[in-house]
């Protein structure tokens, strides 16, 4: 199969990873893949920044516009909504598959970009979009279709799960904790998004929609950050045998009146010290899944950093390759819109 032209948007923490596997790794991964990639082109905002030198700069443009129309296969990895939302819209009526793992965009305009992609025959894949290396966007829509999912429960935001752990552990203060957080690339450009349960909740929205075959944004997430969290919290919850973690629940839940829906909440919970999701440490994820048949799954790993983000991002690649050389596409996103996103105050859960 000739080469794909493959074109990544954004070089920071995780994008320098993606470049460094590209060119470190070419042939490996042209052999999974089916067909050999070819990086055309790495989109950044300057060009007079200090960049790792595995990133060739003669490759490095400003001009992610015209970057995206060679591609066959566009890599979004700037973050935030715009321009990325317009690139990865481009990408895909241009034919271009694409692999992103921006959740804030796919939290907002999931629907959108997904119908995008379907009308234009391409791949959207966002594996890396919710806890970073751990494979559970595929388990979730792909592996759990044919079962009926009840609840959703999990940690999936490191820089929180590193800063409540390094209050509880090492008695560090909130800032200091998420100071160290940033400086070993689990923090979001800006961390008020981590702290505030911001990036929990997009990461929530995004595995609700796809457990429970239904469309739930941002917006119908109950969310409550970690910022008002105290040492005297971190310290009365050990002593009470406890954990304090910044979960993000969503489960099947039903009015008063019996109206079935959907309820997804993100906020900080205390964990009894003897259960699993207790022990997860630094800026280790876990997400539980409780499905009819199956009954518990638990996904277990690093949810932050270059390299495990660029783990899942570099999976997802492969993916859409084989998909172009072979034929065809990968799953379409399955709403059936069956089930309304439930107000907190007027349902209650059935577990
Ligand atoms: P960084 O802030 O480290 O890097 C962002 C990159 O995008 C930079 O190279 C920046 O250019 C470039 N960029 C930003 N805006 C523009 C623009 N308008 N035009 C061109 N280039 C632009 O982010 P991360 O690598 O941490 O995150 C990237 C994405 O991955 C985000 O969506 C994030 O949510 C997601 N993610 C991050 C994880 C992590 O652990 N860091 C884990 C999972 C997902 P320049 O270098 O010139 O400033
Ligand atoms: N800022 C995010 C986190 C990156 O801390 O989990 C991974 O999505």
């Amino acid at each position: 199969h000739p080469p794909l032209r493959v074109a990544v948007l954004g070089c920071g923490v995780v994008g320098t990873e993606v470049v460094r596997r590209l060119v470190t790794e070419g042939d490996e991964l042209a052999a999974r893949a089916g067909a050999r990639l070819e990086l055309v082109g790495v989109a950044v905002r300057s060009l007079d920044v200090e960049r790792d030198p595995v990133v060739d700069r003669a490759l490095l443009t400003t001009d992610a516009e015209s970057l995206v129309e060679k591609a066959d296969v566009v890599v979004e990895l700037m973050g935030g909504i715009e321009p990325a939302r317009t690139l990865v819209l481009r990408a895909v009526e241009h034919g271009a598959s694409v692999v992103t793992a921006n959740k804030a965009l796919l939290a907002q305009d999931g629907p959108a970009l997904y119908d995008a992609a379907d009308a234009a025959g391409v791949d959207l894949y966002f594996e890396a979009a919710v806890a970073g290396a751990i494979p559970i966007v595929r388990p979730v829509r792909e592996s759990l279709a044919g079962d009926t999912v009840l609840r959703v429960l999990g940690i999936v935001n490191g820089t929180t799960n590193y800063v409540l752990d390094s209050m509880t552990t090492e008695g560090l203060g909130l800032e200091e904790a998420v100071t160290e957080a940033q400086a070993l690339g689990y923090a979001e450009a800006d961390p008020t998004a981590d702290v505030e349960g911001y990036d929990a909740a997009a990461k929530a929205a995004i595995l609700a929609s796809l457990a429970f075959h239904t469309r739930v944004a941002l917006a119908d997430v109950d969310r409550v950050g970690i910022t008002a969290l105290t040492a005297d919290d971190v310290t009365w919850a050990g002593r009470t045998g406890h954990v304090l973690k910044l979960l993000a629940v969503a489960e099947r839940a039903r009015t008063a009146e019996g109206r079935d829906g959907v309820l997804v909440r993100v906020q900080p919970t205390l964990v009894p010290s003897d259960h699993p999701l207790a022990g997860v440490r630094q800026a280790f994820n876990a997400v539980f899944v409780e499905a009819e048949a199956a009954g518990e799954l638990m996904f277990y790993g690093r949810g932050a950093g270059g390299a495990p983000t660029a783990s899942a991002v570099l999976g997802d690649l492969v993916s859409v390759v084989r998909h172009r050389v072979l034929g065809g596409k990968g799953p379409v996103e399955s709403s059936h819109a069956d089930l309304p996103v439930l107000d907190g105050g007027e349902a209650r859960s059935r577990y």
